[in-house]
Parts: structure tokens; sequence; C-alpha cells
């Protein structure tokens, strides 16, 4: 996973603040670039008084959420949200997204389909122009073998993600394993995004992969000097 740039997550996270309104029920992304965005969400919490509700798309999020005394409801307890507010790994001139560089895509995408607005929020260095980097893809453990022989007919090569201080996998906030896909040999013509995506989530056993196709309702982009919004 990408860095990227501090200075330019800080301005994204500021700039998409301004959106928040008392009695907003809040989606809460995953990422550094969130983390960002949670801390100031306190300060306006606090300072103006808000009455605010948070549904949380990772232990990471949640934890930062806790200790910043943000309000937390659980998915269930909301049918919708008012706003989405998510980092991305990489985005696309058409405002499409890839995440999942940190595994939370599964309830990142959740939130985002349950919410009225989904705000992007990124660092400039994310920014691309077609999206040509291997798609992370949770799978339920048992599918690993099915599921990435099945890639591999689709022209994928997967890669099982590995973690960094355990032995083993990465496992994900709901217990499966990631397989990290590139497609970069596809033919030109086969390279169509959504085409992609629909038959990836075909394949029984993969539970959700990191394309994130037009769900982005605007994309708040921060670079060292400002931040500026695409829609
Ligand atoms: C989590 O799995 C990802 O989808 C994140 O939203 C993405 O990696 C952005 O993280 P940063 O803000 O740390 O770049």
């Amino acid at each position: 996973k990408k860095n990227g740039d501090e200075l330019g997550k800080k301005k994204a996270a500021k700039s998409a603040i301004s959106q928040i309104e008392d009695g907003m029920k809040v989606g809460l992304g995953t990422g550094s670039t969130v983390a960002e965005f949670v801390k100031l969400l306190s300060k306006e919490i606090k300072s103006r008084n808000l009455d605010i509700r948070a549904v949380c798309t990772s232990y990471q999020t949640k934890n930062l959420a806790i200790d910043n005394e943000i309000p937390i409801i659980s998915y269930n307890e909301t049918k919708s949200l008012d706003i989405g507010v998510d980092g991305a790994d990489l985005v696309d001139e058409n405002l499409n997204l890839l995440k999942g560089g940190g595994a939370a895509h599964l309830r990142e995408k959740i939130m985002a389909k349950m919410t009225k607005k989904y705000s992007i929020i990124v660092d400039e260095t994310k920014l691309c122009e077609k999206i040509n980097e291997p798609i992370p893809i949770e799978v339920i453990p048992s599918a690993k073998n099915l599921v990435e022989k099945n890639l591999e007919e689709l022209g994928g090569k997967p890669i099982l993600r590995e973690a960094e201080k355990k032995d083993g996998p990465v496992i994900t906030d709901n217990g499966n394993f990631v397989l990290d896909c590139s497609f970069e040999n596809l033919e030109k013509d086969k390279r169509d995004l959504e085409q992609l995506a629909k038959k990836i989530k075909e394949t029984t056993g993969i539970v959700e992969h990191g394309l994130f196709i037009d769900l982005a309702d605007e994309v708040h982009i921060g670079n060292k000097e400002k931040c500026y919004i695409k829609k």
C-alpha cells in the first residue's frame, strides 16, 4: 500500500468535514486518510455540540472512533446513512476506485451502498488514468483454491496476501483471506473494468472485490497547497 502525501491527506479530510451536519448518521471508511477525518470529526462534534452516530468499517476505525469519543452504532441499527467518508488506493478518470489495500473493502462497500452520499478523500498521489493494479479480493478460506483456479481462467494472477507481523495469511476483520489478483496480461478489450468486476463477482467463494465502480459521488483531492473536488 502506498504511503501517499500526509499534507494532502489532511487537506482532503478537512475539506470533507464541512459536509457534516447535526443529526447525521455517518459512515467512516478505513485507512490513514480516514484517520485524519475521524480526528477532525471528533473536534467538530465537541465544538459544535453535534448529535452524530457513526458506523465504522473496520476494527482500526472503530478503535480510533472510540478513542476519540465518537458515538458508534452498528450496521444493523440503521437502514441508511446520510454520508459516508472513505479513502481509496486509486481513483481513475471516471471516479472509479480501487480499494482494499488495508483489507477493509467488504465492509467499506456495504457502507458505500448504504449511504446517500459517498464522499472520497485522497491525496493527489492516488489519482490515475486507468486502474491497472492488482485487485484485492476477499475470499472464504475454504474456497481459496477454487477461487484461484477461476481467477486464472479469467486471465488473472492471484497471490495470497501474507501478514507482516504474523506467520501465514492476512485474516480480514470478517475472518477471510485476501487474494491480490493482477490482470495485466488481459487483452485490451477484456480490460473493461465493469465487465471484469461482474465476472469476478460470479465466482463462488468470493465475498467482495476492491473495484468500486460508479459509487463515488465526489472526490476531495488534497495536495501540498490546496484541496479540490471532482464530481
Ligand atoms: C482499506 O482497505 C482501503 O480501502 C483504504 O480505504 C485505502 O487503503 C486508503 O487508505 P489510506 O488512506 O491509508 O491510503
